[in-house]
C-alpha cells in the first residue's frame, strides 16, 4: 500500500512530517530534492523503525509550447499534441499556463471547468494533480484549466512561479504538455524553460519568425544567467540592456567569475529546442535556415529540431467550433495527419531525452 504523500505535507519543504497510514499516525522523512521520495516511516509513539523504504517517483517529461507572437496556433497544437500523445498510450496532463488567453478548456469542450490553476495559486489545493480534470471521451488525458480572466498568472510573484514550476515536475503523468502563451514576460519565459523539450510555434510570416527568435533569445539568456545569478540580479541585467548574443552574455558573466562560461555553455546545451511551422503548405526553407543560423551563431543553440509543418485546414477551424481536437474529430484531415507526424517527432525527442 502506497501512502498518500499529499497528506504528508502542505508545504514544499523536505523534512519530517506526520501522516496517517494504516490508521496509525506516523512520522515520515521526505527528501524530494532529487525527485525521489525516500521515506522512513516510524511510529510517533516509540520512535522505532516500522519500515524503511524508498519510493521512486518517476517524473514526467515536460513538453512546453511557446511563441513570440499570439495567434500562431499554440493552443490548437498543444491540445492536439496532448490528445495524440495520450492516444499513443501515454498518460498526459495538458496544462494551460497562458496568462493572456487561457482557452485550452474551451478547445477541449469544458466550458466551466470544476477546477483551475487559480485554485492551486490561491492555495485551495496543495498539488496540481488535485486540479487536473479528466476529460470525457479522452482516455489517459487530463487537463489543468488556466486562470481565465483573472490576472493571477500575469502578476504572479516569483515565489509562486517557482512553486508552480516545482509542482509541474510532480504531476503524476508520463508527459505534461504546457501551453505557455506568447510574449516575453518572465513568467512566460520560465514556463517555456520548464520544458524538457521546448516547442516554438510560428507561421511563415517573417514577423512571427523574428518574434519567435526574440522570444527564444530572451529565454536562452534567462536560462544561462539563472545558472549562476539570483532572479533579482537577472531581472536588473535584462531590463538595463539588450543583450545581443552569447558572447556579450559571457563578457557580462565574466564580472561574476572565471568559470561562468562553462555554466552558460552547459545550460544552453541542455535545451532541446523544436520548431513547428503552422498554417503553411510548405516549410519556408530559406526562412527556417536563417532562423537556424541566428540560433546557432548568436545563441550557440546546438539541439535544434524542425518537427514539421501543419497546413491551414478548414477541418481544424471547424473542430474548434465543435470544441474538440481535430485529431480526434477528423483523424484523416490533412491537419490531423500533419499533427500525427509532429507527434511522432516529439516522441522521438522524448525517448532521446529519457535515455540521457
Ligand atoms: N492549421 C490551422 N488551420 C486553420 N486555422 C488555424 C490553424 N492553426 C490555427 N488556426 C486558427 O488560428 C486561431 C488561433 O489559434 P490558437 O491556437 O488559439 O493560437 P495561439 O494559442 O497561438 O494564440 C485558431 O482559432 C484557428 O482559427
Ligand atoms: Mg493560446
Amino acid at each position: 500500500m502506497k501512502p498518500d504523500l499529499r497528506t504528508a505535507s502542505n508545504d514544499d519543504a523536505a523534512g519530517t512530517k506526520k501522516i496517517t497510514f494504516c490508521g496509525i499516525e506516523h512520522r515520515i522523512r521526505v527528501d524530494l530534492t532529487s525527485g525521489d521520495a525516500s521515506i522512513v516511516i516510524h511510529p510517533v509513539d516509540d520512535g522505532g523503525f516500522l519500515c524503511l523504504t524508498t519510493i521512486r517517483k518517476t517524473m514526467p517529461t515536460i513538453v512546453s509550447v511557446g511563441s513570440g507572437k499570439g495567434g500562431v496556433g499554440k493552443s490548437v497544437i498543444s491540445s492536439n499534441i496532448a490528445y495524440l500523445l495520450a492516444n499513443s498510450g501515454h498518460s498526459v496532463t495538458l496544462v494551460d499556463l497562458d496568462a493572456g488567453g487561457a482557452d485550452i478548456h474551451i478547445l477541449m469542450g469544458e466550458f466551466q471547468p470544476r477546477f483551475s490553476l487559480t485554485d492551486f495559486i490561491e492555495k485551495k489545493v496543495a498539488t496540481l494533480d488535485e486540479v487536473a480534470q479528466r476529460l470525457d471521451g479522452f482516455a489517459r488525458l487530463r487537463m489543468i484549466a488556466g486562470t481565465g480572466d483573472s490576472l493571477q498568472t500575469a502578476n504572479m510573484p516569483a515565489a509562486t512561479r517557482a512553486k508552480l514550476l516545482r509542482h509541474l515536475r510532480r504531476i503524476e503523468s508520463d508527459i505534461v504538455v504546457v501551453d505557455v502563451g506568447a510574449g516575453t514576460h518572465f513568467n512566460t519565459l520560465d514556463f517555456f524553460l520548464a520544458g524538457d523539450i521546448q516547442i516554438g510555434v510560428t507561421t511563415s510570416d517573417p514577423t512571427a519568425i523574428l518574434d519567435l527568435y526574440r522570444f527564444i533569445k530572451l529565454a536562452v539568456i534567462r536560462k544561462a544567467l539563472s545558472s549562476f545569478l539570483s532572479q533579482d540580479t537577472i531581472s536588473q541585467i535584462i531590463k538595463k540592456r539588450d543583450i545581443k548574443d552569447i558572447d556579450e552574455l559571457t563578457s557580462i558573466a565574466a564580472e561574476y567569475g572565471d568559470d561562468k562560461r562553462q555554466a552558460i555553455d552547459k545550460s544552453i546545451n541542455e535545451l532541446v529546442l523544436c520548431i513547428v511551422f503552422n498554417q503553411v503548405t510548405e516549410i519556408p526553407t530559406a526562412r527556417f535556415s536563417r532562423l537556424q543560423v541566428l540560433l546557432q551563431t548568436y545563441l550557440r543553440v546546438k539541439n535544434l529540431h524542425l518537427l514539421g509543418k501543419i497546413p491551414e485546414d478548414q477541418a481544424l477551424r471547424n473542430s474548434i467550433g465543435k470544441y474538440q481536437p481535430v485529431s480526434s474529430l477528423e483523424p484523416t484531415a490533412i491537419a490531423s495527419l500533419a499533427l500525427q507526424t509532429v507527434c511522432e517527432q516529439i516522441l522521438i525527442r522524448i525517448q532521446e531525452f529519457q535515455a540521457k
